[in-house]
Order: structure tokens, then C-alpha cells, then sequence
């Protein structure tokens, strides 16, 4: 088998982080969705992997290479505009050839990676199996109803009236049939080639397509608030380990990761935390469910389950700062100078939440 990786896109509802950069090499728990997700294909026993890319194909090559340090190979596949999932398979064709492949969306979490999902696919006849999991608000997805033998009769994006509370996660896999309904199916309202319409046509024309349930959790981490739910998860599963230092006066609770060159000097870190390389934390308290990327600096400032990117630094805050996704390069600090006033340099969809009177 093959794995396709989808991590072209624009990643709008991440502005402005992703305004400069992909919204697949955001890290979770200090790594990057993608390099997560390369690994999940990587641990079902797949090592020839085509990445879709797009308008930020120059940073996700510099940051994947050639995947010889997940011992896989990788090949790009340009994207000229993000035209859709069902697109995204059509131009891979020459990649894929007649093998029977797994699509995964770049921007996916999923527990527990996914060989089971794989043996049970790789050993079937077939055509297709797609991934679903049970939610709660499924107007909100695109969702399956089955029929009483479990078999899949129709595909709904976002219904009204959901059919059933299973939606479809991020990871789909295929037979070459594939090909004959990406070419065969239009465009949506919106311009894109779906991938559902393309699926609802494998099922019409007599193709068998299974499902599959997940149960464990998934996170599609469009938005600033799943990527911390997806951080939050990472971290709860992730094994400990201490690489750096931490000084005498600090206290460093037992599910914290403290990667190389890091130093935690008089602090307090409550797991399930990670605190990347090189980064400094003096005199402030990191609480759980937060990773702080490498070469940041928080001094004299508290902050809890939140993402902070590399190079950015915290300095002399009254207040905590919860609940956020802080981005490269970004400094924040209690300003001495009058008069005492909020002073901003931000980009474009930037979210501030400042305390009001009562805070
Ligand atoms: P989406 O989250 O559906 O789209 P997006 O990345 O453009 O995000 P936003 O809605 O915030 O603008 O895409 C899911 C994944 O598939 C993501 O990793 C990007 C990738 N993708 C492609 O590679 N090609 C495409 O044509 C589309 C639509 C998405």
C-alpha cells in the first residue's frame, strides 16, 4: 500500500498563524501534525508516502526532506490551489498507479496512530474503507448512514437532520476505482472536487465501500481551540522525560518533559507539560496542558494549557495567560514606560482577550 498526505490548503480559520506558514507544521505536544502523521502511516508498515502540497510547498519540503529520518520515501505532489480533497486525488494518479493506498489529512490527530485500521483494509477486497467516529454535534460534519447490515448507503455533509451521529474522520482508504469517479464528478457550491461526492459515487455505481469505527479520540485541528484540545490529548499520552536542567528550587512534576538544553530556574511546571530545547523558564509557573516550543523565554510570568511557538518570549505579566496560542517570534511584556496603556503590534486576525474591570 501507499500513503497520500494532504497538506496543501490555505488554513483561514488559523490566521494569523498560518498567514506565513502551514498550518500542518504547527507542533502538538513539541511536534509538528505532520511529522505525527508521517509516523502513523510510517508505524502500519508504509514507507512510500506522496505529500500534496501547495502555496507553502518550499517550507513543508525544507521541514519533511526526503523522510529519511522516519526511514520512508517521500515524493511531492504540487497542488496548484487547493480545489478539493476529490482533486488532491486526482493529480496524485501517476503517484499512486493501480496500488490501493490511505489518504490522511495533514492536519489530523488521531489516537492510537492507525494499523488496525490498515491490516483490516490491506487483508479486504474492498474498493474502499472509510474512517468514522461517533460525535456529538454531527450537523457539523460530514456524516454516514449505514444500513442494517452496516453497510454504508450515503455520505451527508453537514446534514439538518443527521441520519446518524457518525462522522468521518480525516483518513481514508482506496482502491485504483478511485480514479474512474474523481474524473467522473463535478465541483461543489463552493469550487471544490468533495470527496464525499466522490466516495457517494463509488457506492452508486456498485462499489463496495466499508466502514470503519474508531473509537478512540480524533482532532481535525482547524481551529485555534482543537489544536489546544489536540495538545491537551498529545500530552495526557505522552512519556515523560527529562533531557535538561532544572535547578534545585524549582519544583517539576512528574509528567513533564523537559527536552535538551532547556533550563527551568526557580519554577513551578505541572504536568502533563513539555518544555522544548533551549528554552528558559525563570521565576514563572507553567501549568498543565501546555508545550512551549524551542528558544522561548518566560520569566517572571505564569501560563497554562497553551501552545507558545518558538522564539517568542513572556516577560513580567500580573495576570496568567490561559487558553492560548502564542506564535513565533512574539514578545509580550509588562511595559515599564508611561503612561500605563495596552501597547500592540499585531498582525492581521489577531485574538486578544484582555481582562475588564473585574479581572
Ligand atoms: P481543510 O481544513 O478542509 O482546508 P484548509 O487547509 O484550506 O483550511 P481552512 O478551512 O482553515 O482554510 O483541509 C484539510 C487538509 O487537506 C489540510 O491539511 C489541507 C489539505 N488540502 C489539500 O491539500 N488540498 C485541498 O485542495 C484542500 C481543500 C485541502
Amino acid at each position: 500500500m501507499k500513503g497520500l498526505v494532504l497538506s496543501g490548503g490555505k488554513g483561514t480559520r488559523l490566521y494569523p498563524l498560518t498567514y506565513t506558514s502551514a498550518k500542518q507544521l504547527i507542533p502538538v505536544a513539541n511536534k509538528p501534525v505532520l511529522f505525527r502523521v508521517i509516523e502513523a502511516i510510517r508505524d502500519a508498515g508504509i514507507t512510500d508516502i506522496g505529500i500534496v502540497v501547495g502555496d507553502t510547498a518550499e517550507e513543508i519540503q525544507r521541514a519533511v526532506g526526503r523522510g529519511g529520518r522516519w526511514g520512508v520515501k517521500i515524493t511531492y505532489i504540487h497542488q496548484e490551489a487547493p480545489l478539493g480533497l476529490a482533486h488532491a486525488v486526482k493529480i496524485s494518479q501517476d503517484f499512486l498507479g493501480d496500488d490501493r493506498f490511505v489518504m490522511f489529512l495533514g492536519d489530523n490527530v488521531i489516537q492510537g496512530g492507525i494499523s488496525p485500521l490498515i491490516a483490516q483494509f490491506a487483508n479486504s477486497d474492498h474498493n474502499s474503507q472509510i474512517v468514522l467516529t461517533r460525535v456529538d454535534v454531527p450537523e457539523q460534519y460530514g456524516v454516514a448512514e449505514l444500513d442494517a447490515d452496516g453497510r454504508i448507503v450515503r455520505l451527508i455533509e453537514k446534514p439538518k437532520e443527521p441520519p446518524s451521529d457518525l462522522a468521518l474522520v480525516g483518513i481514508y482508504m482506496f482502491d485504483h476505482h478511485i480514479f474512474e469517479a474523481v474524473n467522473s464528478i463535478t465541483p461543489s457550491w463552493r469550487g471544490e472536487l468533495e470527496i464525499t461526492d466522490a466516495i457517494q459515487w463509488l457506492i452508486e455505481h456498485g462499489y463496495f465501500v466499508s466502514p470503519y469505527i474508531h473509537r478512540g479520540w480524533w482532532i481535525d485541528t482547524g481551529r485555534p481551540g482543537d489544536m489546544l484540545e489536540a495538545n491537551s490529548l498529545v500530552l495526557e499520552e505522552l512519556e515523560p522525560r527529562i533531557e535538561g536542567y532544572v535547578n534545585r528550587d524549582s519544583e517539576v512534576d512528574s509528567r513533564v518533559t523537559i527536552e535538551k538544553g532547556a533550563e527551568i530556574i526557580n519554577s513551578v511546571v505541572r504536568g502533563p507539560a513539555i518544555i522544548g530545547e533551549d528554552t528558559r523558564i525563570v521565576n514563572a509557573y507553567v501549568g498543565p496542558f501546555t508545550s512551549i516550543y524551542h528558544h522561548v523565554h518566560i520569566e517572571n510570568a505564569e501560563i497554562s494549557r497553551s501552545i507558545v511557538l518558538e522564539y517568542s518570549q513572556i516577560r513580567n505579566l500580573d495576570h496568567r495567560i490561559e487558553d492560548s496560542l502564542i506564535g513565533r517570534h512574539v514578545v509580550i511584556h509588562r511595559s515599564p514606560i508611561r503612561p500605563r496603556a495596552y501597547k500592540f503590534t499585531i498582525g492581521d486576525h489577531s485574538h486578544l482577550g484582555l481582562l475588564g474591570n473585574g479581572g
